[in-house]
């Protein structure tokens, strides 16, 4: 559905996106995963037209960006960074506008509005102006508008941020919910989005696609080896940092131990396990066992930047992620 190849594009010395390829089937939802200025916006826009590449081509449903934009517009979606909307219309008025800009017959205008709102769940809002909507509801109305022509792909560049927790976990339900219907491509920099609301997932930085993988594929790749946190009470006749590094390194399944401060009467250690071992139970019982007093063990997830490191052996992160 969507097919991307050697995609280049400048802006006067910047390389935002550098020869970035890659192919979307359809029905298919994909995350975008890159830190700040990676090129995710810049990329969507060429997808949706809005840039022309330097080099390289795209292309959507068959059509290309460059030859047939119009045939391309006719099948996106496309809910930008700040949502296009116009705050002194009413909701229903401006999606109104918008299905009439795309093109729907006036005909089926009225059953398309009903459709959009209760997909949204915006229908209460229907008669109130954009400008005194909250952001969760003005975010839905993008959507809205995203799909009211009922397009083959939706491209959504990061429709999460800056929602409270509340309008994240309903917007990224709604979201799968269109997936199946359409083929959707949308951008974020935070891993676990992509985690719960995707298939597949690219992660680009500085311009250059790092991996292409299933969610799964990745979640499996990235946390085969875990590193944990372990914290041990450091006062009161308690042992030497140096005794419990020997005592957590003896741990069956674990790689490598670093003491990383004490502090605060705590010793800090993170461990890393070796690929595929769950280690916690082993190291809880190793410290306590030892007379010890176990203050915190928790799981440490990966931040984006140790991700790139892992996937790129260190290359993407060489010059400091943003
Ligand atoms: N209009 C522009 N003119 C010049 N440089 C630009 C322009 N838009 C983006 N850039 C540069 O291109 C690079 C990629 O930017 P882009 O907005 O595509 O990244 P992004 O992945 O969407 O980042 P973010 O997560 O911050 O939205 C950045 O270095 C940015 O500074
Ligand atoms: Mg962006």
């Amino acid at each position: 559905m969507i097919k991307v190849e050697g995609l280049t594009k400048r802006y006067a010395r910047t390389v935002a996106v550098d020869n970035v390829s890659f192919e979307v089937q359809k029905g298919q939802i994909v995350g975008f995963l890159g830190p700040n200025g990676a090129g995710k916006t810049t990329t969507m826009r060429v997808l949706t037209c809005f840039l022309p590449p330097s080099a390289g081509t795209a292309q959507v449903a068959g059509y290309d960006v460059l030859n047939a934009p119009m045939d391309v517009k006719k099948r996106i979606g496309y809910l930008p960074e700040s949502p296009p909307l116009y705050p002194e219309m009413e909701v229903s008025e401006y999606l109104q506008f918008v299905g009439r800009l795309k093109g729907i017959p006036r005909g089926d205008l009225a059953r398309r509005l009903d459709e959009v709102t209760g997909r949204c769940a915006i229908g209460d809002v229907r008669n109130k102006l954009i400008g005194k909507l909250s952001k969760g509801y003005r975010q839905r109305v993008g959507l809205a508008q995203a799909i009211i022509h009922n397009p083959d792909v939706l491209i959504l560049d990061e429709p999460t941020a800056g929602l409270d927790p509340k309008q994240i976990i309903e917007t990224r339900q709604l979201i799968k919910h269109l997936a199946g219907d359409h083929t959707i491509i949308l951008s974020t920099h935070i891993l676990p989005e992509v985690e719960q609301t995707c298939e597949q997932v690219i992660i680009i930085s500085k311009g250059k696609v790092v991996a292409t993988d299933s969610v799964e594929n990745l979640t499996n790749r990235l946390r085969g080896a875990e590193t944990v946190a372990v914290e041990v009470e450091a006062s009161n006749g308690a042992p030497e940092a140096g005794a419990v590094l020997q005592r957590l390194e003896q741990v069956a399944g674990v790689a490598r131990v670093l003491h990383r401060e004490t502090k605060n009467g705590r010793h800090v250690f993170e461990v890393e396990s070796l690929q595929g071992q769950a280690v916690r139970p082993a190291l809880a019982r190793g410290v306590v066992e030892a007379g010890w007093n176990l203050v915190e063990l928790r799981a440490v997830s990966l931040s984006l930047e140790e991700i790139f490191l892992q996937l790129t052996g260190g290359d993407a992160a060489a010059g400091g992620v943003q």
